[in-house]
């Protein structure tokens, strides 16, 4: 190591905030100044003491930021001859410049911009949303399932496996959306995946192409939003009636090829898309060539009135692609769902999961593979849907009449959540906040639109409860403690 004894030793520029790690901003600023070449290799460090008292902090703190230096190879002591910058090599690292968010490559500063909120967590209370009863699971049932497959796993599974998921899984899953929501289709259109969540997420990343417009239901479902505003896309919302989403509008929009669409339950509002809008969409998907996506998240929940065909069912020119999820049936965090793909983009999709994940993980796969089977999936479809309704029924009996400034509670003929118009936003946020101050969950309406969107900001209040989460005695309990909270 050559010395350079006679050069000052320019602490120029070091300022200490007190209270903020002192030990940790020295050994910082030294460390930047060692890599630019401020401090050039050979350079004597001064003697703790002098450092100490030039920088006026304590000499036990100099001593670790120097130690810190010291254990990472900044410096290098030589005993009874002083501490020296290290000879660094000539092509050292540069520093990492400070990272602004302007500095952000587009992708992560889009991540930034849609910043997602995480759905509620812990143990399900009235009146949470996107939860089903899962207190039904057949726990012992998926126990004795898990325990078998993993007793004595076929060495040839415990590989990799088929990116598009477990074989028989898919076989199973295309019979049932064959019996149960009509659509034609074959085991290798179906791909497993992470839940829905991924599913869509997969589709944004596949689909569309950055700056490329993509038109969502608003309000909607702003997880999905999220996932294509993230893939770069420009969103579009598309209002929503009594119909469900506004197709004449859609068709009005230019440059835009994809449409994201909770056809039979919208989320949040619960209306289902008419026939006439589902043959309208379509024909609009044609037009265009481009993509519906399809989200049936919560598609066997329906107790009354005409259950409309999913469009994956009516679609001839294979420009739908369906999403569903095991999460409203069994659990959300079992994270398994699935997505039903034209036969020409199976490929592209089993290739782009395979380079994401691999695949789904094995053992929950094969599992539910078995579950459905033997039977066990539509007895418990069966009986969730009964538990649901009854759960629907005793919100509907109990809900107080007249509440200021609130819609009648509208008929709730599918899914696992309604929602409930009210006058202002001032008069959602008081509701809201005095029933979660009751330990009530409920989720105001004016979150679900996209912002800087129409409508005037009233008319986007309203109030959204899950009602499956609880069972009918906890429902009815709930009920009594809102009426105190809202004072009726
Ligand atoms: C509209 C919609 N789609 C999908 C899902 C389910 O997502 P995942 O399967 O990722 O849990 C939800 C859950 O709340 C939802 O509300």
């Amino acid at each position: 190591m050559s010395r350079s004894p006679s050069l000052p030793f320019d602490l120029s520029g070091i300022r200490l905030q007190p209270g903020r790690g002192l030990a940790r901003q020295l050994y910082q600023a030294l460390r930047e100044r060692i890599l630019d070449g401020r401090l050039g290799g050979g350079a004597r460090l001064p003697a703790s003491r002098e450092l100490a008292t030039r920088l006026g902090i304590s000499r036990n703190t100099v001593t670790r930021a120097l130690d810190q230096l010291y254990a990472e190879g900044y410096v290098a002591g030589r005993v009874g001859d002083g501490t020296y910058v290290a000879e660094l090599p000539r092509s050292r690292p540069t520093p990492s410049p400070t990272v602004t968010p302007a500095a952000l490559d587009p992708a992560l500063q889009r991540l930034q911009a849609h910043h997602l909120p995480l759905p509620p967590s812990g143990a399900p209370r009235a009146f949470r949303i996107g939860v089903p009863a899962f207190d039904l699971f057949p726990f012992e049932t998926w126990a004795r399932l898990q325990a078998r497959f993993w007793r004595k796993p076929a060495a040839e599974r415990l590989g990799y496996g088929d990116p598009a998921g477990d074989p028989r899984l898919r076989e199973l899953i295309a019979a049932y959306l064959r019996n149960s929501r009509g659509l034609a289709c074959e085991a290798h259109q179906v791909l497993i995946t992470c839940g829905s969540q991924q599913a869509i997420s997969l589709c944004a990343r596949l689909l569309v192409q950055p700056g490329e417009r993509v038109a969502v239901e608003n309000p909607g479902y702003r997880a999905a939003g999220h996932a294509f505003a993230v893939a770069g896309a420009q969103l579009c919302g598309v209002a929503v009636d009594g119909e469900g989403l506004d197709v004449t509008a859609l068709q009005r929009l230019e440059n835009c090829r994809l449409a994201y669409v909770t056809p039979a339950h919208q989320y949040p509002t619960g209306v289902t898309l008419s026939l006439p809008r589902r043959l309208a969409l379509l024909e609009w998907a044609k037009r265009v060539n481009g993509w519906i996506v399809e989200d049936d998240y919560d598609g066997e929940y329906r107790y009354s009135g005409t259950p409309l065909a999913p469009l994956a069912a009516l679609d001839e020119q294979q420009r739908v692609i369906y999403v569903g999820t095991f999460g409203k049936l069994a659990f959300p965090a079992l994270r398994l769902g699935y997505l039903l793909l034209p036969p020409a983009l199976a490929e592209r999709f089993a290739r782009r999961q395979a380079l994401e994940m691999r695949h789904s993980e094995v053992g929950a796969q094969a599992v539910m593979a078995e579950f459905i089977a033997a039977g066990h999936f539509q007895r418990h479809v069966r009986r969730m849907r009964q538990a649901a309704r009854s759960r629907r029924d005793a919100l509907l009996a109990a809900w107080p009449k007249a509440i200021r400034g609130c819609s009648p509670l509208p008929a709730v003929e599918a899914g696992l959540h309604l929602s409930i118009r009210v006058e202002s936003l001032a008069r959602e946020r008081e509701l809201i906040g005095a029933a979660r101050a009751a330990g009530i969950e409920m989720n105001p309406l004016s979150d679900y639109w996209l912002p800087g969107s129409e409508p005037a900001e009233d008319a986007r209040a309203g109030l959204v409860l899950g009602f499956a989460a609880v069972p009918e005695a906890q429902i009815v309990e709930a009920l009594q403690r809102l009426r105190q909270a809202w004072k009726l």
